[in-house]
C-alpha cells in the first residue's frame, strides 16, 4: 500500500514494489491518475486523503482482507518554501496535515492491523530535511522532523510493548527531480533541494524497495548526505552561520539543473 502513488517518488515505488513480487496497492488524492499509474501494475487503486483518518483505516482493513497488509508506505506529501512568517496559517495547517498527521493517520491505520496479525512494515517517507533544519523549507522541514520523532518513537514503543515482527522504517533523501520540485528552478526557497545529489524517483524506489525487504530505522539517500547533516546539525551556530553559502551552492544546483533542461540525471 502506497500513499501519494499517482506519480513522483510515490509512483516509482510502487512500480519497483511491483517488480520485486509486492502486489500493490496505489492510493492519491487524485482518483483519476491513480487509477492510470495502477493499470500497469496491477490495476489496485483508490482514492485516498491521507488527513482523512476513517478513510485511511477503510484501506488497510481492505489489504488486510485482500491477504493481509504486509507494507505500508505513508509516502504522500507537499512541500511549500519561503520563510516560515510568509505563510499563512491555512498553508501552514496544510503542510502538517498532509505531511505529519497524514503520515500519522497511515501509520497507526496500518498498525491497528499489523499488531494483530504479528508482522508488518511500516515505511514512511521523510526527507533529509527531517534530519536538519532546511532554511527556505522550513515549515516543510519541521513536519517531516516532527514524523521522523514520531517513527521512531513508535518503533521504540512497538519494541516496549513485545511487538518484534513489526517494523518501522524512515527512507531521509535527498532532493529528488519529481513535480515537487520540476517548477521550482527559480525558486530562491527551494534552493536547499538542490545543494546536494539531485536523485531520480527510481533510484530512491529502488533503495525503498530493499528497505522493504530489509527493514531499518533510517536510511538516508545517498548515506554520505545524511552523515554531512546530521554533523552539521551538532553544530547549530556553524549551520547557520553558512546559511549564505548553502543557498549559494543550491542556487547553482539550480543553474545546472536548468541547463540540464530539467531532464532527469543518468
Ligand atoms: N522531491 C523531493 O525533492 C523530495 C525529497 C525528499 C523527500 N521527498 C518526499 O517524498 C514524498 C513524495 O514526494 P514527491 O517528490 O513524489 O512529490 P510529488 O508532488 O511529485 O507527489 C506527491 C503526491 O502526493 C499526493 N498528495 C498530496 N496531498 C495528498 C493527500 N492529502 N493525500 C494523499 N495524497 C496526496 C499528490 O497528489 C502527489 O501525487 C513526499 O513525502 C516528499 O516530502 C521528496
Amino acid at each position: 500500500m502506497v500513499t501519494g502513488a499517482a506519480g513522483g517518488l510515490g509512483r516509482a515505488l510502487a512500480a519497483a514494489l511491483h517488480a520485486d513480487g509486492w502486489p500493490v496497492l496505489l492510493t492519491d488524492l487524485d482518483a483519476t491518475a491513480v487509477a492510470e499509474a495502477a493499470a500497469p501494475l496491477g490495476g489496485w487503486s483508490r482514492p485516498l486523503d491521507v488527513r482523512d483518518e476513517a478513510a485511511c483505516a477503510a484501506v488497510a482493513a481492505e489489504a488486510a482482507d485482500r491477504g493481509g497488509l504486509g507494507l505500508w508506505v505513508n509516502n504522500a506529501g507537499i512541500l511549500v518554501t519561503g520563510p516560515s512568517w510568509a505563510h499563512d496559517a491555512a498553508t501552514r495547517r496544510r503542510v502538517v496535515e498532509v505531511n505529519t498527521l497524514g503520515a500519522m493517520n497511515g501509520t497507526l491505520a496500518a498498525l491497528a492491523v499489523m499488531r494483530a496479525q504479528g508482522h508488518g512494515h511500516v515505511l514512511n517517507v521523510v526527507s533529509l530535511a527531517g534530519l536538519i533544519a532546511a532554511p527556505g523549507e522550513t515549515v516543510y522541514a519541521a513536519s517531516k522532523h516532527a514524523l521522523l520523532a514520531f517513527s521512531l518513537g513508535t518503533l521504540a514503543d512497538l519494541r516496549a510493548a513485545g511487538h518484534r515482527g513489526v517494523h518501522v522504517s524512515c527512507l531521509c533523501p535527498d532532493g529528488i527531480w519529481t513535480p515537487m520540485l520540476h517548477d521550482r528552478l527559480d525558486d530562491p526557497g527551494a534552493a536547499v533541494s538542490f545543494t546536494g545529489t539531485l536523485l531520480t524517483p527510481e533510484r530512491v524506489a529502488a533503495r525503498a524497495a530493499r528497505l522493504a525487504r530489509r527493514p531499518r530505522p533510517v536510511v538516508s539517500l545517498p548515506r554520505w548526505r545524511g552523515a554531512q547533516v546530521r554533523l552539521l546539525d551538532t553544530l547549530p551556530r556553524l549551520a547557520v552561520g553558512l546559511t549564505p553559502v548553502i543557498a549559494a551552492v543550491g542556487r547553482a544546483g539550480q543553474r545546472r539543473q536548468r541547463r540540464r533542461g530539467g531532464a532527469e540525471r543518468p
